[in-house]
């Protein structure tokens, strides 16, 4: 399948100073990776690894002090190639909610608190599709009902809708221009479980119709696993491995994702696992050669000088670990029999 969108060794890293002293969080350090035509693209790892960071870098949203600090990103788009941070202005606009769309971590931020929600969906969306206004209410009304939302909420403001209602209409209002290309952080996080399966079978379905390609971020490990097509595991600020859903939990390839994939809650299920120890490293003076070094059972002299590159295993996997051979399930995963089906 084509590549949608292809990332080489980007890096964007908070860079602020105070009385003449520099200081830069290296929030994106070095990430390579390909996202596919229509595939769902789940990013894990744990709070203040860079997840928000990198997404925001992918969806060209980022703003001061965070900079682009090196490496690409180039989107195709048809026969449109573009890289965003190269290209005027006016092209990278053009594809915004058009092709490229982009669903905020407490994306109620996207909904102005004194607009009413047919207003939003006018601001946001009516320029990009580009059809006379009457096309432009029965495209919003049928949209709205695809996603089980009666188009009366257009005349709602936003405090009048329940939260799970609300991240429906963030998600229509993202779709309603059917990108080939979303990316939503943490779309399902502050909702509970039932709305929570709503919203991402919603996700799911739309994705699904059109054929396209979603990026999305959760650190809920269940989440990805009911979701996505391939996984990327970020820890501090690198992509540590990336891989077939299935495979990450069945078979992984990293300390790190072997822990992540284990702390799984599942019923029935008692026996002692062993809990990850140490804490996430800062990321303004990470951990020399593997940043996850400190941290792992595994680790060897090498691992605390020469930094691990993200290697290709076989099978659509890549691990950045020199001991990825010697990486085994911290339990037995059979009950994953499901995931990424
Ligand atoms: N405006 C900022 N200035 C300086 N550092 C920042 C800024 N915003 C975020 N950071 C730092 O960048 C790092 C990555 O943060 P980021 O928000 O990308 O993590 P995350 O993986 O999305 O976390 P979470 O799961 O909590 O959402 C963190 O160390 C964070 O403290
Ligand atoms: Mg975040």
């Amino acid at each position: 399948m084509a590549d949608v969108l292809t990332v080489r060794n980007l890096k964007a890293y908070y860079v602020t100073g105070a009385f003449g002293v520099t200081r830069e969080v290296r929030a994106v350090d070095d990430v390579t990776m390909q996202i596919r035509e229509n595939e769902v693209y789940g990013i894990a790892g744990e709070s203040s690894s860079g997840k928000t960071s990198l997404i925001k870098t992918l969806a060209v949203a980022i703003r001061p002090p965070l900079r682009i600090m090196g490496g690409e990103i180039e989107y195709r788009f048809g026969d449109k190639v573009l890289n965003p941070y190269t290209a005027p202005r006016r092209e990278v606009e053009a594809i915004r909610w058009k092709n490229l769309s982009y669903i905020m971590q407490g994306s109620m931020s996207v909904l102005n608190p004194v607009r009413k929600i047919g207003k939003v969906f006018r601001d946001f969306a009516y320029r990009p599709m580009g059809v006379s206004a009457s096309e432009f209410d029965a495209r919003v009304a049928a949209h709205l009902r695809r996603l089980g939302l009666e188009p009366r909420v257009l005349n709602a403001y936003p405090h009048e809708l329940s939260g799970g209602m609300r991240q429906r209409v963030t998600i229509a209002l993202a779709t309603v221009c059917r990108p080939q290309f979303i990316i939503a952080d943490e779309p399902t996080t502050a909702l509970d479980v039932v709305v929570q399966k709503d919203v991402l079978a919603m996700i799911r379905d739309v994705q699904r119709e059109m054929g396209a390609s979603v990026v999305f971020v959760t650190h809920d490990m269940s989440v990805h696993a009911n979701m996505a097509d391939r996984i990327g595991i970020v820890y501090a600020g690198r992509l540590v491995e990336e891989g077939p859903t299935r495979t990450l939990f069945t078979a992984p390839k990293h300390p790190y994702t072997a822990h992540l994939v284990a702390s799984l809650p599942r019923i029935g299920d008692r026996t002692e696992r062993p809990s990850l120890e140490g804490r996430p490293p800062s990321l303004a003076d990470p951990p020399s050669g593997c940043r996850f070094h400190p941290r792992c059972p595994l680790a060897i002299d090498k691992c605390k000088t020469d930094v691990p590159p993200l290697a290709d295993i076989g099978h659509s996997h890549r691990s950045a670990c020199w001991r990825a051979a010697d990486v085994v399930p911290l339990t037995g995963a059979g009950h994953l029999a499901g995931a990424g089906a």
